[in-house]
């Protein structure tokens, strides 16, 4: 049940139980459910997400690809799909929409499209606000040491990563750069590395939930 996920998008959002089902509480099953799954949620902290991390032209051109994976992986965050690809300016376009009429946008793009860059889904526990935090802030010469731009950067344009800033965008991005879906897998160290994640879906799949 575990290995049970979904790998088709539209993308998985973190679980949550419908509110229907929560509602309908004057139900005897219910109410025992209700509480099994409160006690659940009560322990568990975990909260498994999706998030788009681009390598960016800088990063591949100045082979930076192996060190930016490696601090991905020894985080314990999980590939769920990567791949090596040219940006094309549709591409571009769409996947910095909120960005076009912003004057640093012809630069970004000419950037962005200058070379190939390297596109992965990164899955695991927060890992919106994780990735965030391990990218650092968006200009390298003020983002904190210990971040990829911190340690590797010297630019704001050429800032060698992106990823997903919230839930929505994380959402919007994931299919335009892998709209054929996504592998579906977990690592060996899973519930070493998360092992609420673990009991959190176990729990949900053997209630009788449906899950949004
Ligand atoms: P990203 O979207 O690439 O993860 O970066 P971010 O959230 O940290 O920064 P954002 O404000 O979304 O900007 C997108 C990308 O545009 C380039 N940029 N250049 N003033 C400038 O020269 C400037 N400002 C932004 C950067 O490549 C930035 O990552
Ligand atoms: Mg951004």
């Amino acid at each position: 049940r575990l290995g049970n996920r979904r790998s088709s998008f539209p993308q998985r959002p973190p679980l949550r139980i419908s509110s229907k089902f929560i509602n309908d509480s004057n139900n005897k099953t219910n109410k025992q459910t209700n509480k099994q799954l409160s006690n659940i949620f009560k322990t568990s902290m975990s909260e498994v997400e999706t998030t788009l991390v681009l390598i960016k032209p800088d990063a591949v051109e100045r082979e930076l690809v192996g060190e930016i994976l490696i601090r991905i992986e020894r985080k314990g965050l999980t590939i769920r799909a990567m791949k090596m690809l040219k940006c094309t300016e549709e591409i571009a376009r769409k996947h910095y929409s909120v960005h076009v009429d912003k004057p640093f946008f012809p630069k970004l793009l000419k950037f962005i499209t200058s070379a190939p860059l390297v596109a992965i889904v990164v899955e695991g526990n927060k890992a919106i606000s994780v990735v965030r935090s391990m990218v650092g802030s968006t200009d390298c010469c003020t983002a904190a040491p210990g971040t990829i731009r911190g340690d590797l950067g010297s630019s704001k344009g050429n800032n060698l990563v992106h990823a997903s800033d919230s839930k929505d965008a994380a959402a919007y991005e994931i299919p335009i750069w892998f709209p054929e879906g996504l592998i579906n897998w977990r690592r060996a160290d899973q519930s070493w590395v998360d092992p609420d994640g673990d009991l959190h879906r176990a729990k949900l799949a053997e209630s009788s939930f449906s899950l949004q």
